[in-house]
């Protein structure tokens, strides 16, 4: 791709700033050691520019977004406001406006010293949960009635609709093919208690037809959240709704070394997508050079790749590899006990060095 790339950057609340700020000096070495142009906008949204202006995410700023070919997002959420205002207000702004269905959060280990599961090494710990990124308790349909007194009422809505799960389900299939590893995908649902989500179960029958050469597999998340504890080895791609992939993906994130490494997809193929970790903004080491920016380094190798500089992003990742496996850092939580810069001049470090996996 010759056409210059345009990433919208926006650093947000808490740690995101620090961890961004090594997330593009690694795509700045990247880009210089690759030979690929790009610009970045950054943008002010977050917990202080709220407190400033009011402002959440105005939508002349919203539409501007739109016209990148890609965001990278630090983290949002800060303490002084009241819990999902901003999360609401930011990054499900983002989701939904943009459409981004499908949050792709891989699971991969990439060395056994990291993983707390006895007996399991990277060759067991290996896959993709596609998680549905637009809908279910997460549409913010909610209310309260009589609050503060004995007869409080709380509702939410759990929303699935036709074709939110079925383009979902869809793109796990193609997901699935494409790794062409053990071409199985698994869904995760509660359909034996939450009884909408039968629209999941024929949805992923239905659409299953048309994939003969994937096995299909449907589990309870219950049973998902001790089976990956047990047997992850069983997973290659998992599909499964909002709030259920939120949850089994951090499991996923503590099973290959901690938050401090998962990061995420946010796509709509072929639109403007969205790059960040899945840990939060951290707000007690914020500003303190202790947070690990690796998850968003790892989020911009993920951008790289859905920007078509394949090269690029495998010399990421594999820089990152490279250091994990070197045991440098005491360890993958959002405190690695390295410093932020240290640790992005670690992988600037092995950027040098790594032969891009082509
Ligand atoms: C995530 C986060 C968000 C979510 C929060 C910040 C709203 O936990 O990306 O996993 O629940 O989706
Ligand atoms: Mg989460």
């Amino acid at each position: 791709m010759g056409r210059v790339k345009r990433i919208a950057v926006i650093p947000g609340d808490g740690i995101g700033p620090e961890v961004v700020r090594e997330g593009l000096r690694v795509l700045e070495r990247v880009a210089a050691i690759e030979g690929f142009a790009y610009e970045t906008t950054r943008y002010p949204f977050g917990a202080e520019h709220h407190l400033k202006t009011q402002e959440l995410l105005p939508d002349p700023a919203f539409e501007e977004i739109r016209g990148h070919d890609a965001v990278l997002l630090g983290a949002i959420g800060d303490p002084r406001m009241s819990a999902g205002f901003l999360e609401f207000g930011i990054v499900a702004r983002l989701r939904f406006g943009l459409d981004l269905f499908a949050n792709l959060r891989p699971v991969k280990l990439f060395d056994t010293a990291l993983t707390p599961l006895k007996d399991k090494g990277p060759e067991h710990l290996d896959f993709d949960v596609i998680r549905e990124n637009t809908e279910d308790a997460y549409a913010g349909m909610w209310g309260q009635f009589k609050k503060g007194t004995p007869d409080e009422v709380a509702t939410q809505e759990i929303i699935f609709t036709r074709k939110g799960v079925e383009r979902v389900i869809r793109f796990a299939f193609e997901r699935c093919r494409a790794r062409g590893r053990r071409k199985k995908l698994t869904l995760l649902t509660k359909a034996n208690a939450i009884r909408a989500m039968e629209l999941w179960t024929r949805t992923f029958a239905e659409v299953g037809s048309e994939y003969p050469d994937v096995t299909r597999e449907h589990q309870y998340i219950d049973a998902a959240c001790m089976f990956v504890v047990t047997q992850p080895e069983q997973y290659d791609t998992v599909v499964t709704s909002n709030m259920f992939g939120d949850i089994f993906t951090d499991l996923g994130a503590a099973l290959v070394g901690g938050l401090g490494i998962a990061a995420s997809a946010n796509l709509h193929p072929g639109r403007v997508s969205l790059f960040e970790s899945i840990h939060g903004s951290a707000p007690q080491f914020a500003g303190q050079n202790r947070a690990n920016p690796l998850a968003t380094i790892m989020a911009v190798s993920m951008m790289l790749e859905y920007l078509g500089e394949s090269g690029a992003a495998a010399r990421v990742e594999e820089a990152v590899v490279r250091l994990l496996r070197s045991h440098r850092l005491p360890n993958l939580g959002m405190d690695s006990g390295v410093g932020t810069d240290e640790v992005g001049t670690l992988v600037l470090g092995e950027l040098e060095k790594a032969p891009a996996r082509r």
